[in-house]
């Protein structure tokens, strides 16, 4: 059945979520910063994501603006750089992530081709909205919908159930693309053709289904759309 809808993760899919590390770590007076943000920049994400699953199994669903502060907090603590002045600067930068640079002309390609496109995210509708608004995307975007309005996260299987529902599409008509490849892998598991965007050659996550296609970035997405 041919794809009538593309739909986008948000975080490290559309948003470069190391901008907001990198860009502080630029800033003049923050060295010590400057010499951990990668390191810093990888444990914030991965506590924000452990931070959504373990409230996800435990029915304990706050909003992804809250992981966000957690995982930021853990990890700036464990590094031993806490500091009020420094985690607002970063909580204010992930506010107006950038895109990553070829995503302004792939939506507008998707667009130009007749495509339904969204992003499905577990970002809060007012963190999205900041993200969109910033990097410049709106208009290319036919919604944006948030995991807020079900109340729990990724990958739980209602989740992606949410596009069959906004677009009347049934999941063979969706094409999903994600960096993370465990979000991929489980809207494949919900029946969506998907796309694992893998920018730095990590391995497959060992999980119950896997993504059908994997990109180095997203600018073969409309010719993919097309092909399938
Ligand atoms: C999102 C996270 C998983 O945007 O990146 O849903």
């Amino acid at each position: 059945m041919p794809i009538t809808t593309v739909v986008f993760d948000a975080y490290g899919t559309l948003f470069d979520v190391a901008a907001a590390a990198r860009i502080a770590a630029a800033e003049p007076g923050r060295e010590a910063f400057a010499a951990k943000w990668p390191e810093i920049a990888s444990l914030w994400r991965a506590k924000q994501l452990q931070y959504t699953w373990l409230r996800a199994t435990s029915n304990t669903h706050c909003d992804f603006w809250q992981v966000t502060q957690d995982g930021l907090d853990y990890a700036l603590e464990a590094t031993g750089l806490a500091s009020p002045e420094l985690r607002e600067r970063l909580l204010a930068l992930y506010w107006q992530l950038s895109a990553f640079p070829e995503v302004p002309a792939m939506l507008d390609a998707l667009k130009a081709a007749g495509y339904n496109t969204g992003i499905l995210s577990n970002g809060s509708p007012e963190m999205l909205a900041g993200a969109v608004k910033s990097a410049g995307i709106g208009g290319a975007l036919d919604t944006v919908l948030s995991v807020e309005s079900i109340g729990i996260f990724k990958p739980h299987p209602t989740v992606y159930a949410m596009v069959d529902q906004h677009f009347s599409t049934t999941p063979e008509q969706v094409l999903f693309v994600s960096s993370n490849g465990w979000d991929a892998a489980y809207a494949a598991r919900h029946g969506f053709q998907t796309v694992w965007v893998n920018r730095v050659g990590e391995p497959a996550d060992r999980l119950p289904s896997a993504p059908q296609h994997m990109m180095q970035d997203l600018a073969g997405i409309p010719d993919l759309a097309a092909a399938l």
